[in-house]
């Protein structure tokens, strides 16, 4: 099997997400993890790659630097992608200049820290054709392109009501300071951005909404708190969505729900029907008919999906989960560039990934809840217009 040589920024000793990074794309046994600079720290990143099997001269501690070694590579060497999984500040100074160097990028969420950012990514991206993934992972799971699927089959009739809740407890304390590297930067808006809670977990919320619904967000009236004293961004978040056609939704994150873990929930209520899925659950989808008895789908039964049925890997009953589900994403960003290589259609059951315009579309989001949350009158207007004509293609 031909794999791809792919890079890596941030991710490094102690880190959370560039592990699952890391796990997720070897679950495709399409990918060799050859460059990387997963920590500022020049000694710490040889380490940490050498520790994973490289070549210590492709290890940096400056990304700068990764990126101009492998430009002096031979093609048939250099790395063809990148993964970013630093603190949201690094995002976009590091995606920039990859992305210029027309090397494929696989970033984490939320994209960057303005739309102006965002525009500006997305006018390089339009420029050279590239691929651009951003890691809204939850879109991975195989029971979620199942609900995906259903939508769209119309099973559920015109969607009236969406409910998408995303409750975490571990900032239900002062965590910031005390030795946790997540919360410092979390809670930090230098690094963090101008939101806490809603960028983190609100923008993953939104993604989920408009992946499984297709609906187009309209407006936001947002509510943002910080309950913990001397906290600088919100840590909780209640917001009212109206969308085009008429829907209307409700959105709640929280990271002080003292207690719960990664309880993100999603409801989808039309005039036929309704589902809900359950992260915490996720190898089941509800389905509830207006006529009939209810029905509970499940990963890997034959009647789901091809799209569901393509992100499946082991029989129905064996669960799947996070890892397999950030996998996915990582197959139809493989799916898609050795595509390109070998002069054929991917396929498009596999070929499936957030793109860079769901990327900037969240950054939008994040910017317009805030600016809700501070208004007097709430009610914001928050529909996301493409900065770049024609728009980028769906599948970069
Ligand atoms: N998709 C998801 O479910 C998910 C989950 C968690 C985090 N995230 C996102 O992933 C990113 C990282 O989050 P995390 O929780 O893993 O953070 P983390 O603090 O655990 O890890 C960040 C890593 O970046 C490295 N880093 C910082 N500055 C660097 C630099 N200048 N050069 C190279 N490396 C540098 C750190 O050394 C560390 O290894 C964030 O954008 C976050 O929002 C996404």
């Amino acid at each position: 099997m031909t794999r791809l040589r792919w890079g890596m920024v941030g991710g490094g000793p102690g880190a959370f997400i560039g592990g699952v990074h890391r796990r997720a794309a070897g679950l495709t046994g399409q990918y060799e993890l050859v460059a990387g600079a997963f920590s500022g720290d020049a000694q710490r990143s040889r380490d940490f790659g050498q520790m994973l099997g490289m070549d210590p001269d492709r290890s940096s501690g400056s990304w700068e630097t990764l990126l101009e070694r492998e430009l002096a590579l031979p093609e048939e060497q250099r790395i063809q992608g990148v993964s970013i999984v630093t603190p949201n500040h690094m995002h976009y100074p590091v995606a920039r200049a990859f992305a210029q160097a027309n090397i494929a990028v696989v970033c984490d969420k939320p994209l960057v820290h303005t739309s102006e950012q965002a525009a500006d990514l997305m006018r390089i991206v339009a420029q050279t054709g590239q691929l651009f993934a951003v890691t809204y992972n939850y879109t991975g799971y195989p029971m979620v392109r199942q609900a995906r699927d259903l939508v769209r089959s119309g099973v559920l009739g015109e969607i009236r009501k969406v409910q998408v809740l995303y409750n975490q407890g571990w900032l239900t304390t002062r965590l910031e300071g005390q030795g946790n590297p997540q919360a410092d930067w979390r809670t930090d808006p230098q690094r963090s951005g101008i939101a806490g809670a809603i960028g983190d977990i609100g923008s993953h919320a939104e993604n989920l909404v408009a992946t499984v619904t297709g609906l187009t967000l309209e407006a936001i009236c947002a509510d943002l708190t910080t309950f913990v004293p001397g906290r600088a961004l919100d840590d909780d978040a209640s917001l009212l969505l109206r969308f085009q056609g008429g829907a209307r939704g409700l959105l709640a994150v929280s990271q002080i729900a003292c207690g719960l873990e990664n309880d993100l929930s999603l409801q989808v209520f039309g005039t036929r029907g309704s589902l809900c899925w359950q992260q915490e659950h996720p190898n089941h989808l509800d389905l509830y008919p207006l006529e009939g008895p209810q029905q509970r789908w499940t990963r890997g039964n034959p009647a789901v999906s091809p799209a569901a049925q393509a992100a499946s890997h082991v029989p129905a009953g064996h669960p799947e989960g996070f890892t397999e589900a950030f996998g996915n994403l990582y197959r139809g960003v493989a799916e898609t560039l050795l595509a390109r290589q070998e002069g054929r259609t991917p396929d498009p059951q596999i070929a499936q990934f957030p793109t860079l315009e769901d990327g900037a579309r969240g950054v939008h989001f994040i910017e317009k809840t805030v600016e809700s949350a501070r208004s007097e009158h709430k009610w914001t207007d928050a529909l996301w217009q493409s900065p770049v004509s024609p728009a980028l293609p769906n599948r970069s």
